[in-house]
């Protein structure tokens, strides 16, 4: 299930780490090794930093009945500081989404970012209230404390019109997915405006949003197996 391995190992002891590296160097290389303890050395430090806890995966089925929607995995923080990078902070910021925030690990580490309003769409309840507790205990350093996390399903939720950066990784597919695009939409027909989209891992043959005249692909990245989609809004094809 896990795409990322976001997992910390919880015995970081010397003792217990030693054997089971020396055991990744035999079965996976050196190479892979390193790669692998640099990706968790991030992982701690975001987590530290930020005052947060969203490691951990949960199977579709502990979110939804529905097989459209996608379990809990959170994006390694590597890959949301790059795709981070991509959002659009020309004054005023307006709205940042992340739809289907599981435990609030991009609305913590975006909150680090300048945006006038983060919202997270969660379909589970407890996601949710993990989310709300990492929010309060969010550290000092963010920038941005105007958080809040929407308990319900992304597909009826209704876009913000100041909404200028959505995120979304593989959180569902399908109706879902298609439900969302309608809201999106909606919400530019309503305020026509620059709007990003940061899809991180695309999963179906071809990315919803490259299909909708009204968006265009302004950048594309892969690490390995995960890729990232920035779209930009087309208002004038509304
Ligand atoms: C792959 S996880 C991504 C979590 C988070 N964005 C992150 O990167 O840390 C996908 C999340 O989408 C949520 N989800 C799935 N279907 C949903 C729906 N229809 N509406 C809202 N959230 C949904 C899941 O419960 C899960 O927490």
């Amino acid at each position: 299930m896990a795409i990322t391995e976001t997992t910390i190992p919880t015995d970081m002891r010397l003792n217990s780490l030693l054997p089971r590296v020396l055991r990744r160097i035999r079965d996976k290389g050196l190479l892979e090794t390193i790669g692998r303890m640099s990706f968790l050395a991030q992982e701690m430090y975001w987590e530290r930093r930020l005052g947060v806890d969203t490691v951990g995966c949960l199977p579709r089925e502990f979110v939804s009945e529905d097989p459209a929607c996608v379990g809990y995995d959170p994006i390694g923080y590597r890959q949301l500081g790059e795709a981070l990078r991509h959002a659009n902070l020309r004054r005023p910021t307006g709205t940042f989404l992340d739809y289907g925030c599981g435990k609030g690990r991009v609305l913590a580490r975006a909150a680090t970012l300048p945006f006038d309003q983060i919202i997270g769409v969660e379909t589970s309840t407890s996601l949710c209230s993990d989310a709300r507790s990492n929010i309060e205990r969010l550290s000092r350093f963010v920038r941005c404390k105007n958080i809040s996390v929407v308990n319900g399903n992304a597909k009826t939720y209704v876009v913000p019109d100041d909404t200028k950066n959505i995120f979304l990784f593989n959180p569902f597919i399908g109706h879902i997915l298609e439900g969302v695009t309608i809201q999106i939409q909606r919400s530019l027909e309503r305020n026509p405006r620059e709007l990003t989209i940061l899809y991180v891992l695309p999963v179906e043959s071809s990315d919803i949003f490259a299909r909708k005249n009204w968006m265009k692909i302004a950048y594309h990245h892969s690490w390995g197996g995960i890729k990232l989609h920035v779209h930009h809004s087309v208002p004038s094809k509304l």
